[in-house]
């Protein structure tokens, strides 16, 4: 049933380049330009019409929404609003007719997530269901939705769930850009052919796993991690974080890079490993900058870079080599060896990968 692996973490994490082409199969059709998702479809003067879209959820899948509220801005000009279901259930939020709920869930069973899409229906807004799990209680309450293909997710610990999110929840705003007329026909064109590669490159990606256990080694008894990241990729810090802190029981936190002086920097000596998302795509300039700060302070840098990268090289302890793809679609790829470094060091430290304690899969009590 583990398919040769392990553990269901690692077989779930090698499964991204064919769960990502399942999600996206029959909905993205790259050589005609075209993205046909019925849920969106049946639902487009809504999402048109919406004056914000409010996207709601728990743990990783609140992650996968950071993700997504950094591409529907910046491709539709909606404002997004990603809140933690648990917050928004409890402070008589504002919201009605014009607002988009989007909840999103691998599960479809989280307590909170299924309180708050309840609230929002009552206070009269459109809710849309990202969920892993077909026939589940919130892809039965969601008014409509569109399903993620990632097959079952056993590990507690969600991967494969959060990059089939993020394939949904990327197409969904470029048929909408497709719609409003906020994206160029070129870029519109050109995010199509990525995605379609995506998959290729998720397993270029895996090839980091070697990389990823040797770190791993390295750092399997440190106490802390800090885990820095901008625009895109500042969410994929704080999975990156989750992921670590769940399973290795090692204390991690995920920042905005910039966020570093303002207080986390005092944390930072020679015992402090800082995990540094750095693509060649995006703010590199600024983290090249952050990461001087950090070695300037003894820091010690794990730097995942674009292939063929020298100068954040020079400066970093330990490099691991990514594929290159736009920067609205890095998070797909520089998730991976985060996935991969977690996994190694809770195996070193002889965790329980699948079943770490005092968790469950899915958080049925509030
Ligand atoms: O099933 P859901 O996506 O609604 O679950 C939300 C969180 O409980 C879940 O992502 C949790 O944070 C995972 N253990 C993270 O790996």
């Amino acid at each position: 049933e583990k398919g040769g692996y392990e553990h269901f973490m690692l077989k779930e994490i090698y499964e991204q380049p064919s769960v990502i082409k399942d999600t996206y199969r029959g909905r993205l059709h790259a050589n005609e330009g075209i993205i046909q998702m019925s849920g969106v479809e049946d639902n487009l003067e809504k999402f048109l019409n919406a004056e914000r879209i409010i996207i709601v959820a728990c743990g990783t899948s609140w992650h996968a929404g950071l993700v997504a509220e950094y591409i529907f801005e910046e491709f539709t000009r909606i404002p997004v609003e990603v809140e933690y279901a648990s917050e928004f259930r409890y402070r008589n939020p504002i919201i009605g007719s014009k607002d988009v709920v989007i909840a999103i869930s691998q599960s479809g069973e989280t307590a909170d997530t299924m309180a708050a899409i309840k609230l929002a229906k009552e206070k009269g807004a459109f809710v849309y269901g990202v969920c892993n799990v077909v026939g589940s209680s919130i892809s039965r309450e969601t008014h409509a939705g569109s399903h993620t293909h990632a097959g079952p997710e056993i590990g507690v610990a969600s991967t494969k769930a959060f990059t089939t999110q993020i394939t949904v929840l990327t197409m969904m705003a470029l048929r909408l850009a497709k719609a409003k007329g906020t994206l160029s026909n070129t870029d519109f064109h050109r995010y199509l052919q990525e995605l379609e590669i995506i998959p290729e490159k998720v397993k270029e990606a895996l090839e980091t796993n070697a990389k990823a256990k040797e770190i791993a080694a390295v750092f399997k008894d440190s106490h802390n991690c800090l885990y820095l990241g901008r625009g895109y990729n500042f969410p994929v810090a704080l999975e990156g974080a989750l992921k670590l802190k769940e399973i290795s029981y090692i204390h991690a936190e995920g920042y905005p890079a910039a966020e570093m002086k303002h207080g986390p920097i005092a944390l930072i000596d020679e015992h402090m490993p800082v995990v540094i998302i750095a693509p060649k795509q995006g703010h590199y300039d600024k983290i090249v900058s952050n990461i001087q700060e950090i070695k300037s302070r003894s820091g010690i840098i794990i730097a995942v870079v674009t292939k063929g990268d020298t100068q954040v090289r020079e400066l970093a302890d330990y490099v691991i080599e990514i594929p290159e793809t736009s920067d609205a679609l890095s998070p797909l790829i520089t998730t991976i060896p985060l996935q991969l470094l977690s996994y190694h060091i809770a195996v070193m430290r002889g965790c329980n990968v699948d079943q770490p304690r005092n968790l469950a899969k899915s958080v049925t009590v509030e």
